[in-house]
């Protein structure tokens, strides 16, 4: 099994780092042969999106279109080609993904998917480019939430598995929300990012 992870977090070695770690050695008791690509975002210079629609205009056989810009992107599009299954860590940044995950979610949209999709009778949507069927495992991180109250406060799942449903074709296997960290601490957490990261290699 071939794996990237993704921490969005612009913190290193913090609450959704430990969890992805955590996460990371569930997978390994499953498959120790794993392929695992660790990649924090912040160690990458990727810039937004322009909006030019290069990408998503250009008809291709090829599994992704590369984005007209040279940034650090040009490190990832094998990488994420090449993944069977995806963990994505966001600390939510009032209740939404941080802005490094929503640069690298804009960019990946017209590269890795085509204006062929449709949806209730709405064309041009996106439709994976490679049709390969993928998995996802999120980790939602934040200061003060406690579970209970996660349906006020996490749109970042949401935006998460839509696109990474829509762009790659990641069908969303397991999830851990580890609220309220503050209060709780991360060690509360570790048994659940361990089992979700079995789940996804199960
Ligand atoms: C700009 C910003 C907005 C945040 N908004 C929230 C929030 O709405 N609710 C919350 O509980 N924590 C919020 N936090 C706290 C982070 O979610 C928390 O510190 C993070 O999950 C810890 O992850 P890390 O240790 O990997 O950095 C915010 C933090 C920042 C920097």
């Amino acid at each position: 099994m071939n794996i990237l992870a993704i921490s969005g977090s612009p913190r290193k070695s913090r609450a959704t780092e430990t969890l992805i770690d955590e996460a990371i050695k569930g997978v390994r008791s499953i498959d120790p042969e794993a392929l695992i690509t660790k990649v924090c975002l912040i160690d990458y210079d990727i810039r937004h999106c322009l909006n030019c629609l290069k990408c998503r205009d250009t008809e291709t056989e090829e599994p992704y279109v590369r984005c007209t810009i040279r940034d650090d992107m040009d490190r990832l599009y094998d990488i994420i080609d090449n993944a069977d299954a995806y963990i994505i860590g966001n600390p939510l940044h009032s209740g939404y993904v941080t802005g490094l995950i929503s640069v690298f979610l804009e960019r990946i949209v017209w590269c890795f998917a085509e204006p062929k999709g449709s949806v209730m009778g709405i064309r041009g949507i996106p439709k994976p480019r490679n049709p390969k069927l993928r998995r996802l495992g999120t980790i939602i991180t934040n200061a003060k939430v406690p579970p209970a109250f996660k349906m006020f406060c996490n749109d970042a799942e949401k935006q998460i598995k839509a696109v990474m449903k829509s762009c790659l074709n990641a069908k969303a296997t397991a999830s851990l929300y580890a609220g309220a960290i503050e209060l709780r601490g991360v060690e509360r957490y570790m048994t659940r990012a361990y089992n979700m990261g079995q789940k996804l290699a199960g």
